[in-house]
Protein backbone atom coordinates (compact mmCIF):
# COMPACT_ATOMS: atom_id res chain seq x y z
CA UNK A 1 0.00 0.00 0.00
CA UNK A 2 2.96 2.18 0.94
CA UNK A 3 6.17 1.55 -1.11
CA UNK A 4 9.57 3.73 -0.59
CA UNK A 5 12.16 2.64 -2.86
CA UNK A 6 15.99 3.79 -2.44
CA UNK A 7 14.50 7.18 -1.46
CA UNK A 8 16.86 10.04 -1.57
CA UNK A 9 16.45 13.96 -0.64
CA UNK A 10 18.87 16.89 -0.68
CA UNK A 11 18.01 20.02 0.36
CA UNK A 12 20.98 22.19 -1.11
CA UNK A 13 24.44 20.57 -0.31
CA UNK A 14 22.34 18.71 3.33
CA UNK A 15 21.28 14.89 2.72
CA UNK A 16 17.98 14.70 4.37
CA UNK A 17 16.61 11.46 3.15
CA UNK A 18 19.72 8.62 2.08
CA UNK A 19 18.55 6.22 0.05
CA UNK A 20 15.89 4.54 2.04
CA UNK A 21 13.33 1.71 1.12
CA UNK A 22 10.68 0.17 3.10
CA UNK A 23 7.09 -0.66 2.79
CA UNK A 24 3.55 -0.92 4.37
CA UNK A 25 1.37 -3.65 3.42
CA UNK A 26 -2.48 -2.97 3.75
CA UNK A 27 -3.93 -2.57 7.14
CA UNK A 28 -0.68 -2.39 8.72
CA UNK A 29 0.06 0.26 11.72
CA UNK A 30 4.17 1.06 10.82
CA UNK A 31 5.49 4.00 12.88
CA UNK A 32 8.56 5.78 11.42
CA UNK A 33 10.45 6.45 14.98
CA UNK A 34 13.32 9.06 15.17
CA UNK A 35 15.31 11.75 16.60
CA UNK A 36 14.70 15.70 15.70
CA UNK A 37 16.62 15.89 12.22
CA UNK A 38 16.21 12.29 11.07
CA UNK A 39 14.55 12.55 8.49
CA UNK A 40 10.46 11.40 8.96
CA UNK A 41 9.30 15.24 7.64
CA UNK A 42 10.72 14.86 4.69
CA UNK A 43 9.74 11.46 3.87
CA UNK A 44 6.44 11.94 4.98
CA UNK A 45 6.21 14.97 2.30
CA UNK A 46 7.50 13.29 -0.11
CA UNK A 47 5.10 10.25 0.09
CA UNK A 48 2.38 12.76 0.32
CA UNK A 49 3.69 14.45 -2.74
CA UNK A 50 4.55 17.77 -1.64
CA UNK A 51 8.13 17.49 -2.09
CA UNK A 52 9.70 16.06 -4.78
CA UNK A 53 12.87 13.36 -4.34
CA UNK A 54 16.07 13.69 -5.05
CA UNK A 55 16.03 10.26 -6.31
CA UNK A 56 14.31 6.86 -5.68
CA UNK A 57 10.48 6.51 -5.53
CA UNK A 58 7.36 6.96 -3.43
CA UNK A 59 4.47 4.43 -4.43
CA UNK A 60 0.69 5.21 -2.57
CA UNK A 61 -1.73 2.43 -3.78
CA UNK A 62 0.21 1.52 -6.93
CA UNK A 63 0.50 5.43 -7.81
CA UNK A 64 4.29 6.99 -8.22
CA UNK A 65 3.53 10.26 -6.05
CA UNK A 66 6.17 12.26 -8.08
CA UNK A 67 5.05 11.56 -11.33
CA UNK A 68 0.86 10.38 -10.02
CA UNK A 69 1.01 12.73 -7.33
CA UNK A 70 -2.89 13.66 -7.80
CA UNK A 71 -4.50 10.40 -8.16
CA UNK A 72 -1.92 9.24 -5.11
CA UNK A 73 -3.49 11.92 -3.18
CA UNK A 74 -6.92 10.58 -3.32
CA UNK A 75 -5.78 8.16 -1.37
CA UNK A 76 -4.42 9.57 1.23
CA UNK A 77 -5.24 11.35 4.78
CA UNK A 78 -2.22 13.54 5.79
CA UNK A 79 -1.79 15.23 9.05
CA UNK A 80 1.35 17.55 8.42
CA UNK A 81 3.53 18.56 11.72
CA UNK A 82 2.16 21.76 12.10
CA UNK A 83 -1.43 21.87 10.98
CA UNK A 84 -2.69 25.19 9.95
CA UNK A 85 -5.65 25.56 12.64
CA UNK A 86 -5.76 28.89 13.79
CA UNK A 87 -8.77 29.27 12.04
CA UNK A 88 -11.95 31.60 12.83
CA UNK A 89 -13.83 28.61 11.06
CA UNK A 90 -16.06 26.62 13.35
CA UNK A 91 -15.46 22.78 13.60
CA UNK A 92 -18.61 21.77 11.59
CA UNK A 93 -17.16 24.69 8.67
CA UNK A 94 -13.98 24.19 8.93
CA UNK A 95 -15.00 20.52 7.98
CA UNK A 96 -17.03 21.07 5.44
CA UNK A 97 -14.61 23.53 3.91
CA UNK A 98 -11.75 20.11 3.05
CA UNK A 99 -15.01 17.78 2.15
CA UNK A 100 -15.29 20.06 -0.46
CA UNK A 101 -11.66 20.62 -1.30
CA UNK A 102 -11.66 16.86 -1.86
CA UNK A 103 -14.40 17.13 -3.94
CA UNK A 104 -17.54 15.38 -2.07
CA UNK A 105 -21.09 16.73 -2.76
CA UNK A 106 -22.87 18.23 -0.36
CA UNK A 107 -24.69 15.14 1.11
CA UNK A 108 -22.07 12.96 0.98
CA UNK A 109 -19.93 16.01 3.05
CA UNK A 110 -22.96 15.74 5.46
CA UNK A 111 -22.42 12.28 5.75
CA UNK A 112 -18.61 12.05 5.95
CA UNK A 113 -18.81 14.88 8.85
CA UNK A 114 -21.34 12.95 10.93
CA UNK A 115 -18.84 10.08 10.98
CA UNK A 116 -16.15 12.00 11.43
CA UNK A 117 -17.07 13.80 14.72
CA UNK A 118 -18.62 10.60 15.95
CA UNK A 119 -14.99 9.05 15.25
CA UNK A 120 -12.94 11.79 16.79
CA UNK A 121 -15.11 12.20 19.68
CA UNK A 122 -15.91 16.06 18.71
CA UNK A 123 -19.61 16.12 19.04
CA UNK A 124 -19.65 18.73 21.60
CA UNK A 125 -17.28 20.72 19.92
CA UNK A 126 -18.76 20.87 16.33
CA UNK A 127 -19.81 24.54 16.61
CA UNK A 128 -16.83 25.58 18.51
CA UNK A 129 -14.19 27.94 16.87
CA UNK A 130 -11.39 26.18 15.80
CA UNK A 131 -8.49 28.42 16.93
CA UNK A 132 -10.27 28.55 20.52
CA UNK A 133 -9.75 24.68 20.86
CA UNK A 134 -7.59 23.50 23.00
CA UNK A 135 -4.04 21.97 21.17
CA UNK A 136 -5.79 18.24 21.72
CA UNK A 137 -9.09 18.85 20.24
CA UNK A 138 -7.45 20.76 17.46
CA UNK A 139 -5.25 18.10 16.87
CA UNK A 140 -7.97 15.50 16.64
CA UNK A 141 -9.66 18.06 13.93
CA UNK A 142 -6.77 18.02 12.00
CA UNK A 143 -7.08 13.93 12.48
CA UNK A 144 -11.12 14.07 11.56
CA UNK A 145 -9.74 16.57 8.79
CA UNK A 146 -6.78 14.19 7.34
CA UNK A 147 -10.13 11.43 6.85
CA UNK A 148 -13.06 13.39 5.71
CA UNK A 149 -12.80 11.73 2.26
CA UNK A 150 -12.16 8.08 3.79
CA UNK A 151 -9.05 7.44 1.80
CA UNK A 152 -7.19 3.97 2.69
CA UNK A 153 -4.19 5.40 3.55
CA UNK A 154 -3.30 7.66 7.19
CA UNK A 155 -0.17 9.54 7.30
CA UNK A 156 0.21 11.47 10.29
CA UNK A 157 3.22 13.20 11.15
CA UNK A 158 4.09 13.24 15.20
CA UNK A 159 0.27 13.46 16.02
CA UNK A 160 0.49 13.60 19.76
CA UNK A 161 3.57 16.44 19.86
CA UNK A 162 2.98 19.28 22.33
CA UNK A 163 -0.63 17.59 24.08
CA UNK A 164 -1.35 16.53 27.58
CA UNK A 165 -0.79 13.08 28.81
CA UNK A 166 -4.87 12.11 29.04
CA UNK A 167 -5.14 13.76 25.33
CA UNK A 168 -2.30 11.66 24.23
CA UNK A 169 -3.51 8.46 25.63
CA UNK A 170 -6.81 9.43 23.62
CA UNK A 171 -5.45 10.44 20.31
CA UNK A 172 -2.93 7.28 20.52
CA UNK A 173 -6.35 5.04 21.25
CA UNK A 174 -7.67 7.09 18.56
CA UNK A 175 -4.94 6.46 15.59
CA UNK A 176 -5.12 2.76 16.85
CA UNK A 177 -8.62 1.98 15.97
CA UNK A 178 -8.12 4.22 12.49
CA UNK A 179 -5.84 1.10 12.21
CA UNK A 180 -8.20 -0.83 12.29
CA UNK A 181 -9.43 0.27 8.76
CA UNK A 182 -6.90 2.00 7.67
CA UNK A 183 -3.27 1.71 6.36
CA UNK A 184 -1.17 3.90 8.60
CA UNK A 185 2.24 5.23 8.46
CA UNK A 186 2.91 7.87 11.77
CA UNK A 187 6.01 9.45 12.64
CA UNK A 188 7.17 10.07 16.04
CA UNK A 189 10.21 10.67 18.35
CA UNK A 190 9.02 8.74 21.51
CA UNK A 191 9.48 5.32 21.60
CA UNK A 192 6.81 4.35 24.44
CA UNK A 193 4.35 5.93 21.61
CA UNK A 194 5.27 3.12 18.79
CA UNK A 195 4.89 0.17 21.25
CA UNK A 196 1.37 1.27 22.38
CA UNK A 197 0.28 2.12 18.83
CA UNK A 198 1.92 0.21 15.91
CA UNK A 199 2.65 -3.39 14.87
CA UNK A 200 6.27 -2.39 13.31
CA UNK A 201 8.41 0.04 13.85
CA UNK A 202 11.04 1.81 11.52
CA UNK A 203 13.93 3.48 13.07
CA UNK A 204 15.80 6.26 10.90
CA UNK A 205 18.10 8.57 12.23
CA UNK A 206 20.38 11.02 9.89
CA UNK A 207 18.06 9.77 7.11
CA UNK A 208 19.22 6.10 7.37
CA UNK A 209 16.91 3.40 8.47
CA UNK A 210 18.97 2.08 10.97
CA UNK A 211 16.34 -0.57 12.35
CA UNK A 212 13.35 -2.30 11.04
CA UNK A 213 11.03 -4.36 13.36
CA UNK A 214 8.04 -5.66 15.22
CA UNK A 215 8.05 -4.09 18.55
CA UNK A 216 9.12 -7.54 20.17
CA UNK A 217 11.93 -8.26 18.50
CA UNK A 218 13.09 -4.98 19.01
CA UNK A 219 12.77 -4.21 22.52
CA UNK A 220 14.63 -7.92 22.81
CA UNK A 221 17.52 -5.81 21.01
CA UNK A 222 16.83 -2.88 22.95
CA UNK A 223 17.14 -4.78 26.27
CA UNK A 224 20.61 -6.24 25.28
CA UNK A 225 21.68 -4.49 28.68
CA UNK A 226 20.94 -3.61 31.66
CA UNK A 227 22.11 -0.55 34.07
CA UNK A 228 22.19 0.56 37.71
CA UNK A 229 23.15 3.51 39.04
CA UNK A 230 24.63 2.86 42.64
CA UNK A 231 25.39 5.16 45.05
CA UNK A 232 27.72 4.51 48.08
CA UNK A 233 29.79 6.37 50.75
CA UNK A 234 32.89 4.72 51.50
CA UNK A 235 36.45 4.09 49.84
CA UNK A 236 36.18 4.57 46.35
CA UNK A 237 38.40 1.65 45.01
CA UNK A 238 37.35 -0.70 47.20
CA UNK A 239 33.58 -0.11 46.30
CA UNK A 240 34.34 -0.53 42.75
CA UNK A 241 35.91 -3.85 43.08
CA UNK A 242 33.51 -5.38 45.35
CA UNK A 243 30.91 -3.99 42.53
CA UNK A 244 32.82 -5.90 39.72
CA UNK A 245 32.80 -9.19 41.94
CA UNK A 246 28.70 -8.73 42.26
CA UNK A 247 27.51 -12.61 40.03
CA UNK A 248 26.06 -11.11 36.70
CA UNK A 249 27.70 -7.84 36.56
CA UNK A 250 30.02 -6.74 33.70
CA UNK A 251 31.35 -3.52 34.08
CA UNK A 252 30.85 -0.91 36.55
CA UNK A 253 32.15 2.60 35.74
CA UNK A 254 32.71 5.48 38.67
CA UNK A 255 31.30 9.36 38.56
CA UNK A 256 32.02 10.41 41.50
CA UNK A 257 29.60 8.89 44.87
CA UNK A 258 27.90 7.17 41.78
CA UNK A 259 28.65 3.85 40.24
CA UNK A 260 27.15 2.58 36.67
CA UNK A 261 26.61 -0.96 37.32
CA UNK A 262 26.26 -2.68 34.22
CA UNK A 263 24.58 -6.31 33.64
CA UNK A 264 22.81 -8.42 30.65
CA UNK A 265 19.45 -7.71 30.85
CA UNK A 266 18.22 -11.04 31.97
CA UNK A 267 19.90 -10.37 35.63
CA UNK A 268 18.69 -8.16 38.30
CA UNK A 269 21.85 -7.89 40.44
CA UNK A 270 20.13 -4.69 42.27
CA UNK A 271 19.50 -7.25 45.59
CA UNK A 272 23.45 -8.72 45.36
CA UNK A 273 24.23 -5.15 45.38
CA UNK A 274 22.78 -4.62 47.96
CA UNK A 275 23.81 -7.10 50.16
CA UNK A 276 27.23 -6.53 48.91
CA UNK A 277 27.54 -3.10 50.75
CA UNK A 278 25.93 -3.60 53.54
CA UNK A 279 28.18 -6.29 54.46
CA UNK A 280 31.14 -4.10 53.96
CA UNK A 281 29.76 -1.65 56.12
CA UNK A 282 29.58 0.96 53.24
CA UNK A 283 26.48 3.31 53.17
CA UNK A 284 23.91 2.66 50.36
CA UNK A 285 22.33 5.77 49.38
CA UNK A 286 20.20 4.50 46.01
CA UNK A 287 20.17 1.96 43.22
CA UNK A 288 18.16 2.49 40.70
CA UNK A 289 17.86 0.83 36.75
CA UNK A 290 18.72 3.71 34.54
CA UNK A 291 16.75 4.41 31.64
CA UNK A 292 18.12 3.99 28.19
CA UNK A 293 17.43 7.25 25.78
CA UNK A 294 16.40 7.42 22.63
CA UNK A 295 20.03 8.57 21.76
CA UNK A 296 21.83 6.03 23.09
CA UNK A 297 19.30 3.25 21.46
CA UNK A 298 19.73 4.89 17.96
CA UNK A 299 23.64 4.92 18.61
CA UNK A 300 23.34 1.30 19.41
CA UNK A 301 21.29 0.55 17.07
CA UNK A 302 23.73 2.63 14.59
CA UNK A 303 26.69 0.66 15.71
CA UNK A 304 25.10 -2.30 15.69
CA UNK A 305 23.70 -2.13 12.51
CA UNK A 306 27.08 -0.99 10.76
CA UNK A 307 28.71 -4.29 12.41
CA UNK A 308 26.24 -6.46 10.46
CA UNK A 309 26.66 -4.88 7.68
CA UNK A 310 30.31 -5.64 7.22
N1 LIG B 1 12.97 23.01 3.73
C1 LIG B 1 14.16 22.63 4.14
N2 LIG B 1 15.29 23.21 3.69
C2 LIG B 1 16.52 22.81 4.10
N3 LIG B 1 16.73 21.80 4.96
C3 LIG B 1 15.67 21.17 5.45
C4 LIG B 1 14.32 21.54 5.07
N4 LIG B 1 13.46 20.73 5.71
C5 LIG B 1 14.22 19.90 6.46
N5 LIG B 1 15.54 20.16 6.31
C6 LIG B 1 16.65 19.41 6.92
O1 LIG B 1 16.52 18.04 6.61
C7 LIG B 1 16.80 17.22 7.72
C8 LIG B 1 15.61 16.31 8.02
O2 LIG B 1 14.52 17.12 8.44
P1 LIG B 1 13.08 16.55 8.75
O3 LIG B 1 12.20 17.71 9.00
O4 LIG B 1 12.69 15.61 7.70
O5 LIG B 1 13.35 15.76 10.10
P2 LIG B 1 12.31 15.13 11.15
O6 LIG B 1 12.75 13.74 11.37
O7 LIG B 1 10.93 15.38 10.72
O8 LIG B 1 12.66 15.97 12.46
P3 LIG B 1 11.68 16.50 13.62
O9 LIG B 1 11.55 15.37 14.60
O10 LIG B 1 12.47 17.63 14.21
O11 LIG B 1 10.39 16.92 13.02
C9 LIG B 1 17.16 18.16 8.84
O12 LIG B 1 18.56 18.23 8.92
C10 LIG B 1 16.57 19.48 8.43
O13 LIG B 1 17.34 20.55 8.94
MG1 LIG C 1 9.35 16.34 11.53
Amino acid sequence: MIRVQNLTKYYGERLAVDNISFEVSKGQIVGLLGPNAAGKTTTMRILTGYLMPTRGDAYIADCNMTTDSLEGRRHIGYMPESIPLYTDMKVRDYLTFFARLRGLDAERTRKRIDDVVEICHLEEYIDVIVGKLSKGFRQRVGIAQSIIHDPEVLILDEPTVGIDPIQVAQTRNLIKELGKEHTVLVSTHILPEVSIICERVIIIHRGKIVAEDNIENLSAILRGSRRIKVEVRGPADKIADALRRVPGVKRVAREGNYYIVESPAEVDPRSKITETVVKNGWNLLSAETIEMSLEEIFLQLTTNHEETEE
